[in-house]
């Protein structure tokens, strides 16, 4: 039995909009036969990320097919403290903005933790938001995220089984990972109203929902693990009606996607098999050619040994496969055009400088398109060095300092005047817009490549001025499509990350893709990267770029050229490190992998996917198993 490891059922699908839709079904069925008996529907809700796509489909479904919430009852799970409701960063403005604004709910039928209540009465504020539940006569049916820290709600590790809607300490990970939402992890409130785990638990139906890499390993907690308070979550495993919906990537720890041949029978393929070996030769510490017979048998993988009878022929066959994805400089593309997307300003450094340099050496006409401006993530203290730089600047070169004085005095005040969280003016967006528009240019010179080589998209659903973006619309895949149009490539290179902390990444991809979809040229190769935020595996890589000391080395510096983000970048996710040391640490990291296994010992290493038609490419040029909708 292949789920036998996990202890609360789970669905996992390959795209995040069906995960959306199927529990955005859900709900609306559940809030159908309720209003057909004339009955209400009480749901708890949850806000961050995660539950965007539901409430996006609701609010269609309530558009389009009449679903109507004018008996629906709601219970927010949780409310930072203190907090104003109209701040950006308050649950009450995320759920208004986000569900209640779109839809017929009556105003007083909304309840939402009060982040404004004094200390003294929280407690009381508290033991009433549990009597209204009471009063409503429970929730029928609860949607959770899950935090890193393992969190439901905001139940940080520690939280015993029986407590009630509380006062809580968010924990280090959550604050980290809250930081973007407030500028700044220094601006997240400590303390947070939270329903506690009884309160949950008495839900009569539970829902959670978790998308993304980077939930991968506190869902396999969740899910495989005992039920312990350091992992709230776990605490789901005693309730009798829990289903966990999961995309792939947040699946991809779980022992069925990771190791399922740890639970009995699987059908093998060759992206399994290769799976395998790399795991069976990393756990024996042996290379890939010398794991014997025993060694397969002694680790659940007889059934895989029985395929080719021995171990020297399946040894064999998974070392050839992946020698073939190795390609230096002479086998890869030359002469052609290239056409590179950038979801920052930086990403095509960080991710792909090694190879940019080698195209360029190769003759390849390149044009490198940035996607979004990535002007949230520069600090105001950049700006006003370079309010310094061009006042300091016109005077040198012979103009009248006064021309700009009155405009840099007043972004200066309105800068000093600034809360923290609060939206740029406009002036102050399109300043660290053009920051970053000048490090890009200077980064691209640094690997070969002219100013001309650049384009910058600006798509529309960045620029909200805020963290939370726009969902991808038609303007996106138009102006996408325009540089499909005018540069006519026949090879594309995209962010293929799908978990970067604000989703930027997997929404440009999406825009990619819907842009290659409606293109009518010769459809290119789309060479998927991936770097900022995680790396492509050995296993699922299909093509592995070798690159020496003084290769990578010029790669770095090219990450410099982009100072904004450098020392400590405003958005640096849950990793701490700077993203040239994750650069230096992945791509090394991948060539030690490869030498463990027993291949060449190259110095570092570039990972890709390559695809065509939505088809993986292997190196051989065979197109193999469709890869979904979602990837
Ligand atoms: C939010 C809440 C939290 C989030 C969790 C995941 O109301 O209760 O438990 O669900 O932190 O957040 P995202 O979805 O932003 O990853």
């Amino acid at each position: 039995m292949l789920e036998s490891k996990e202890r609360l059922p789970v669905v996992v699908q390959d795209d995040h909009e069906v995960l959306s839709c199927l529990v955005a079904r859900r709900i609306a069925d559940l809030i159908r036969e309720k209003n057909a008996r004339g009955q209400t529907a009480v749901l708890g809700l949850a806000t961050g990320s995660t539950p965007i796509g539901v409430y996006r489909e609701l609010i269609r479904m309530h558009r389009e097919e009449g679903l109507d919430f004018s008996r629906v009852v709601t219970f927010n799970l949780d409310e930072y403290y203190p907090m104003d409701p109209q701040s950006p960063q308050s649950y009450v403005r995320f759920m208004w903005e986000n569900l209640f604004d779109h839809v017929n709910i009556p105003p007083e039928n909304v309840h939402i933790p009060d982040g404004t209540v004094p200390r003294a009465e929280v407690p009381a504020h508290c033991a009433a938001y549990e009597e209204a539940i009471r009063a409503a006569g429970g929730i029928d049916f609860l949607l959770l995220g899950i935090g890193r820290s393992g969190h439901i709600g905001f139940n940080e590790p520690g939280t015993p089984r029986h407590s009630r809607t509380h006062l809580v300490f968010l924990d280090a990970i959550t604050r980290a990972d809250a930081a973007a939402d407030f500028f700044g992890e220094e601006n997240v409130p400590l303390e947070a109203i939270t329903m506690g785990i009884s309160t949950i638990l008495e839900a009569r139906e539970i829902v959670l929902i978790a998308t993304g890499e980077h939930k991968a390993a506190i869902v396999k907690r969740a899910v495989e693990g005992d039920i312990h308070p350091d992992v709230a979550a776990t605490y789901l495993q005693t309730h009798p009606a829990v289903t966990v919906y999961l995309d792939r990537a947040a699946a991809s720890e779980l022992t069925r996607v990771a190791t399922p041949w740890l639970l009995g029978e699987v059908s093998w393929n060759p992206a399994l098999e290769t799976e395998a070996v790399i795991w069976l030769s990393l756990r024996v510490g042996k290379s890939i050619l010398r794991l014997s017979t025993r060694d397969y048998r002694d680790h659940h993988l007889s059934s895989l040994v029985a395929r080719y009878g021995s171990a020297g022929p399946i040894n064999g066959e998974v070392f050839n496969r992946l020698i073939s994805k190795i390609r230096g400089k002479s086998k890869l593309p030359s002469g052609r055009r290239v056409l590179v997307f950038s979801p920052h300003p930086d990403d095509d450094v960080i991710s792909m400088g090694g190879i940019l340099r080698k195209l360029v050496e190769n003759g390849n006409r390149i044009t490198v398109a940035y996607q979004t401006s990535g002007n949230i993530a520069v600090f105001d203290h950049e700006v006003r060095r370079y309010l310094d730089f061009l006042e300091r600047g016109e005077a040198v070169l012979g103009g009248d300092t006064g021309d700009v004085r009155d405009t840099v005095q007043r972004i200066r005040e309105a800068l000093a005047r600034k809360k923290p969280g609060e939206v740029d003016l406009p002036e102050v967006q399109n300043l660290k817009r053009v920051i970053r528009e000048v490090e890009a240019v200077s980064a691209l010179e640094s690997v070969g490549l002219g100013a001309d080589t650049a384009r910058f998209l600006n798509l529309p659903f960045y620029q909200t001025g805020k963290v939370r973006k726009d969902p991808i619309g038609p303007a996106d895949v138009e102006i996408t499509l325009r540089v499909l149009e005018e540069t006519r490539p026949e090879i594309v290179f995209a962010a293929g990350d799908l978990s970067d902390p604000h989703g930027t990444h997997r929404m440009c991809l999406a825009a990619v893709r819907k842009a290659l979809a409606a293109y009518r040229g010769p459809e290119p190769e789309l060479w998927l990267y991936r770097g900022a935020w995680q790396e492509w595996s050995v296993a699922e890589a299909t093509v592995l770029v070798p690159l020496s000391e003084g290769e990578l080395r010029r790669k770095i510096l090219a990450i410099f050229k982009h100072q904004s983000q450098k020392d400590k970048a405003p958005f640096p996710g849950p990793d701490e490190r700077e993203f040239w040391e994750r650069t230096e640490d992945r791509n090394r990291g991948t060539a030690d992998l490869l030498a463990r296994l027993g291949l060449p010992a190259y110095y570092a290493m570039e990972a890709y996917v390559v695809e065509q038609g939505g088809r993986r490419v292997e190196p051989s040029g065979v197109p193999t198993a469709s890869l979904g909708g979602g990837t």
